[in-house]
């Protein structure tokens, strides 16, 4: 095990089993953040992060000097001043250097390091053991100082004990996420479902499948599958409009009771036409799913007949705004496996998207719990049959026939759930927000909370952490957060991350384009991280900056161009005219 390059520096002053500060070798070229190593009492090597560099001199920066009294220091000491310069480096211990069986790992270290101690740049080599991938791993860029290093990310980790990917607009998020997407579908040949609010990813294309892998899912409502105070609220009739919620409801299981083979827009046409012959006949029946039969509906007076007509008149507008999102299309049956299933929600207003994400992400859970507990429940008997604990009854075979039926139920609709899956939710803040309640926020907390044993894995993506369910946000282990300034979002993002201590918090607001800070299981030892451009590793997506200055000037060039050719036609007495 390779663990030293050149020497930099020696220990000095205090040192306690997590900081120590040594005096910088004069020819040393050090960077924040750059890694050393150093012997412990104990000689074991301990690895650590400068977290500060200090120049000092000891000419110079001693007590109150003025410009003038600096100048004439300079006159009288001459050249001996550079000799008096010294660069003090802090750092941070990560944790002494072990081997555990053929890895490297970084263990805690109790023991602090001597005054005196060599300090060294830790190898490369080294930095790549204690960074390696393995065959449930996943590359996504390079150490940030160390561009030799590549960083790998435990998959298995990753998508069970779910992860977040936070930073600032434009610094980097999508880039992140079609990175991840690459390794995780090319190389893993896993199934990913990700929610794209701004149809970022709808022309995504993997680095070496292209499109092959890649299944845009365009997002639409199915108004069958909702219940009564769901398409109230969609059609924003008003919670304290009662007579108008009532006479929807009442129509609504009327419709769908009579008119089971119908559905999306159809269905919709239907309540409004069995409202209108209600408002029309001042009387009718109603469909009662708790006694499972008709009751008649009370007299119908000329006030209500109005309140019926404005109830119709909102569906009638409803039809004109959402007619072309509404399908009687399961949208779950089209998800694939090995695939990223981008679902497309750009044609829809936030208030359908939540309803839509809501519906989707709800079926796509239940049917992975339901597929999970039966597989276990049916492995459990066979088990148990095979070591002859239980005997095979008719009841039994019935149990395990009813068992089956129910995963291949499960598989028909969508071969993908009958396997693990990762939902990428990208501007999880417009899905989750804080304090606020509904079917989406509902359904990605219990995914948050219970997804792991079912085998669904949570990926949140968000430009506002302090605006994203608390409860969410710390649910998730893995934290990939690139640039972030506002300190109320760098401090949500700390309390939410065990992890992630204030002094790797304090690196946020400096990052550049790409580069993130990585915290959690996923990865071997908190990192700065330069994620890799997914454009130059030959994939692309459509999320990409748009370019405005290019836009701009491309739009001025084209319109010179048109003057050149209208004065070149006006001089030769063509009329101009189109
Ligand atoms: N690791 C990287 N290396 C090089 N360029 C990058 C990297 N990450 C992002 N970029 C570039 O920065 C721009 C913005 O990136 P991206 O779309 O990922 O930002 P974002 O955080 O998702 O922004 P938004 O919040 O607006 O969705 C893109 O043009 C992208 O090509
Ligand atoms: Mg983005």
């Amino acid at each position: 095990m390779q663990v030293k390059d050149e020497q930099v520096g020696i220990v000095r002053g205090e040192a306690s089993v997590s900081t120590y500060q040594f005096s910088a070798h004069p020819d040393s070229k050090l960077k924040f953040g750059e890694f050393v190593a150093a012997k412990n009492r104990e000689g074991e090597w301990v690895i650590g992060n400068i977290r500060r560099l200090e120049n000092i001199n000891w000419l110079l920066s001693e007590g109150k000097s003025t410009y003038y009294s600096l100048e004439l220091d300079l006159n009288e000491y001459g050249e001996s001043i550079e000799a008096n310069e010294a660069l003090i480096a802090t750092v941070r211990v990560l944790g002494r250097i072990v081997k555990n069986g053929s890895r490297i790992e970084v263990a805690p270290n109790r023991v602090p390091i001597p005054n005196g101690r060599e300090v060294y740049k830790v190898n490369d080599e080294l930095l790549k053991e204690i960074y390696n991938g393995g065959p449930g791993y996943i590359e996504i860029g390079t150490l940030l100082l160390r561009e030799g290093v590549p960083i790998y990310l435990n998959a298995d980790e990753l998508v069970s004990r779910h992860f977040a990917v936070l930073a600032v607009t434009g610094a980097g998020k999508s880039n992140a996420i079609a990175v991840m997407l690459g390794e995780i579908v090319e190389r893993l040949r896993g199934t990913v479902i990700v929610l794209d609010p701004h149809g970022d990813y709808v022309k995504l294309s993997l680095p070496n499948t292209g499109r092959e892998y890649v299944k845009i899912i365009e997002a639409k409502i199915k108004p069958e599958e909702m219940d009564g105070e769901e398409l109230a609220d969609l059609m924003e009739v008003q919670k304290n409009a009662a007579i108008q919620r009532n006479f929807l409801l009442k129509a609504w299981e009327t419709v769908k009771h009579e008119n089971p083979q119908l559905g999306g827009r159809e269905l919709i046409e239907e309540l409004r036409l069995k409202l209108e012959k209600w408002a029309r006949d001042r009387e009718g029946s109603y469909w009662d799913e708790y006694i499972q039969g008709y009751r008649e509906l009370e007299k119908i007076d000329s006030n209500t007949v109005s309140t019926i007509t404005r109830l119709t008149m909102r569906i009638s507008r409803f039809l004109r705004n959402y007619g072309h999102v509404l399908t009687s299309e399961d949208i779950v049956s089209q998800i694939e496996p090995g695939k990223v299933n981008v679902i497309d929600l750009g044609p829809l207003d936030e208030g359908q998207m939540k309803v839509v994400v809501g519906k989707l992400v709800q079926k796509v859970f239940e049917a992975r719990v339901d597929y999970e507990k039966a597989r276990k429940k049916l492995e459990r008997i066979k088990d148990e049959l095979k070591r002859g604990r239980v005997v095979k009854t008719s009841t039994l075979e019935g149990e395990v026939k009813e068992l089956e039926k129910t995963m291949k139920d499960i598989e028909g609709k969508s071969s993908a759930l009958a396997e693990p899956i990762l939902l990428i939710v990208e501007e999880a803040h417009i899905f989750a927000p804080q304090g606020e309640k509904n079917d989406a926020v509902r359904i990605l907390g219990r995914i948050a909370r219970e997804g792991r044993k079912f085998g669904v894995g949570l990926g949140v993506v968000s430009q506002r952490p302090n605006k994203l369910n608390e409860d969410i946000l710390s649910q998730t282990n893995t934290k990939i957060i690139l640039r972030i300034v506002n300190p109320r979002d760098q401090e949500y993002v700390l309390k939410a991350s065990e992890q992630l201590s204030e002094d790797l918090l304090r690196d946020i607001a400096s990052l550049g384009k790409g580069e993130a800070v990585i915290v959690g299981q996923a990865i071997s030892l908190p990192a700065l991280v330069k994620i890799y451009n997914f454009k130059a590793r030959g994939g692309e997506y459509g999320g990409e900056d748009i370019g405005v200055v290019n836009r701009w000037l491309k739009r001025a060039e084209s319109e010179r161009k048109e003057r050149e050719i209208r004065e070149e036609y006006e001089e030769e007495g063509i009329d101009f005219d189109y």
